[in-house]
């Protein structure tokens, strides 16, 4: 079982090194190298997913990743950001689902900006796809036209994209409450309306699982109007990027949100849903529960270790539950704590 692990910049390394000790206290016996993405690697190898990455994530397993990004690279050419060393991998290694769960921790109600009867329980999954759409539609640029600059990308799904993604929305309910609503803008774009079709045809595959459908404005509306109608929501790439950001706002703390990126074997790329946060990095203070939390995903999904990835999610509710809080969801009444020391915890609750 071989792991890559890309701690990335920002405060990728400090909560990655903290996911590292708790797959090490499992004693599964995994083989870890580390390798270099994105801005790290635009400054070493003057490439934001050099070849000696591309090589190591290819034979690995899994992949954890720590985050990507920083001011210092923000205005380099397109080709030398750190965000296309994410968008490369995710395309070079067929990473099309994309699992976001927004989950509401009890201890953590009060984070939400929303009202506690709104949000209390919290559940759901955002299927996302993501190695289509307008991210990757050709033909895109900015030219001269008539005069004057024009800028231009292309939204395109051909059938069996969608179906792929679909299924994985569809199975992914049957393990939860056999809901799936599947986002578009059918009223405007005809790639999405193929999405819709396609959607309704898959769906009488699933004759246990209620399939509804919504457009993108009113999913938006929805989520922040009345989240707990949803199960799993499952949508193209470029709806899924906005959705889950927002989604994951819902319950406050974007510091404790894990995510997954499968292939069709169930390879994947496993990191914290939020940023490499540039302004806190290398002080110590980031919360590694996320990284910490999107292990367990990667032991369910990738390794079928079931009961190793339920070890680690009860570890960080135990932690909670003791009052133990990084900064970012740090309330009166609790204790204030770094990385290393939620990192500690972990492991003395594993
Ligand atoms: C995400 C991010 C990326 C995306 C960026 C960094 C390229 O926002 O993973 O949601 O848009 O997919
Ligand atoms: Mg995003």
């Amino acid at each position: 079982m071989k792991i890559c692990v890309l701690p990335g910049d920002g405060i990728g390394p400090e909560i990655t090194a903290e996911a590292v000790r708790v797959l090490k206290a499992l004693d599964l016996k995994f083989e870890m190298e580390e390798a270099q993405l994105g801005g790290c690697a635009i400054d070493a190898a003057k490439d934001p997913f050099p070849p000696a990455t591309q090589k190591l994530a290819k034979e690995a397993d899994a992949v954890l990743l720590g985050a990507v990004g920083g001011p210092q690279w923000d205005n380099n050419p397109r080709e030398l950001r750190p965000e296309s060393g994410l968008l490369r991998i995710r395309k070079d290694l067929g990473l099309f689902a994309n699992l976001r769960p927004a989950i509401l921790y009890p201890e953590l109600a009060n984070a939400s900006t929303l009202k506690p009867e709104v949000v209390a329980g919290l559940d759901i999954l955002i299927v996302r796809e993501l190695t289509g759409d307008i991210y990757f539609g050709q033909p895109r640029g900015i030219e001269i036209r008539n005069g004057e600059r024009f800028g231009f990308n292309t939204m395109h799904y051909t059938e069996s994209e969608i179906r792929r993604i679909l299924r994985v929305a569809f199975e992914a309910a049957r393990k939860r409450s056999r809901k799936v609503c599947s986002v578009d803008k059918m009223n405007v774009l005809e790639c999405t309306q193929l999405w819709r079709d396609v959607a309704k045809e898959v769906g009488k595959e699933y004759p246990d699982v209620e399939l509804s459908h919504m457009l993108v404005d009113n999913a938006a509306m929805q989520l922040v109007k009345a989240p707990k109608q949803f199960d799993v929501v499952v949508t193209g790439n470029m709806f899924g990027d906005i959705l889950s950001d927002e989604a994951s706002m819902l319950t406050g703390s974007i510091g404790m949100l894990p995510s997954a990126s499968l292939d069709e074997k169930n390879k994947g790329l496993y990191e914290p849903s939020h940023g490499s946060a540039p302004d806190i990095a290398g002080k110590g203070v980031a919360n590694p529960l996320a990284t910490i939390l999107s292990v367990a995903m990667m032991l369910r999904y990738t390794f079928a270790n079931e009961a190793a990835g339920r070890r680690i999610e009860d570890a960080v509710k135990k932690v909670l539950a003791l009052g133990l809080r990084t900064g970012d969801i740090y309330e009166p009444g609790t204790q204030k704590v770094g990385t290393r020391a939620m990192g500690d915890a972990v492991l003395a609750a594993l």
